[in-house]
């Protein structure tokens, strides 16, 4: 079981789920197009009480609940809210809680694999990834040139940089050549790579 923290729709949570892992999601607001196992909760809060050695009940679409401890899970997977990140945001001089940090110290605690994934920041970044690699939709033979960044533990690290698969000429170590990203995140040379 994989714990997908702030969940939102599920966006991320359905890419897990098509790689086989049975996924759940907690969000602190309600989800009611989330497809998988939920939970409303503030994201540290589950953390914690995870942490704690507690047991979370998440619901089932159905309304079944699903009882769920740490010693079941296999990964903690998590987007926190990328707001701080975006030039938008700071042009109108917004404040928010930056949770890149906090989510990974968690994580690292809970002793599992885990996946931080958040957008490219747009200039100083306050809450930066550690040592990330950057996906483009394109390389998934999808047409959203979107730039994420993921920051995992070693066992999810590409482990070659060598491909032979067309990928190889098409991006660079650290630049997708469908834009104007200028991150200095390593991509994997190749879709399995990047798996
Ligand atoms: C960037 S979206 C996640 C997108 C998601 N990974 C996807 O693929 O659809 C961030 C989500 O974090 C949630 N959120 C923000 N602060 C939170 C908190 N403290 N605890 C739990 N969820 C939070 C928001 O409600 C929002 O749904």
């Amino acid at each position: 079981m994989i714990v997908d923290f702030y969940c939102c729709e599920g966006g991320a949570s359905a890419g897990y789920a098509a790689a086989g892992f049975s996924v759940v999601g907690v969000d602190r607001d309600p989800q009611p197009r989330y497809p998988f196992p939920f939970l409303q909760m503030d994201a540290l809060e589950a953390m914690d009480r995870l942490l704690a050695g507690e047991w979370l009940t998440f619901h089932t679409k159905n309304g079944m609940p699903l009882f769920a401890h740490i010693s079941l899970m296999a990964a903690w997977v998590g987007s926190p809210p990328c707001q701080a990140r975006t030039k938008a945001q700071k042009i109108q001089g917004r404040e928010h809680p930056l949770l890149i940090a906090p989510t990974r110290e968690r994580f690292i605690r809970s002793g599992l694999p885990y996946v931080i994934e958040n957008v490219v920041p747009d200039g100083f970044d306050p809450d930066p990834l550690m040592d990330p690699v950057l996906l483009c939709g394109e390389m998934f033979e999808i047409e959203t040139y979107r730039h994420r960044l993921f920051e995992r533990t070693s066992i999810w690290k590409h482990r070659s940089t060598r491909s032979t698969w067309r990928g190889r000429q098409r991006w660079g170590a650290d630049q997708c050549l469908v834009s104007t990203c200028t991150s200095s995140a390593t991509s994997p040379a190749s879709i399995a790579d990047a798996r």
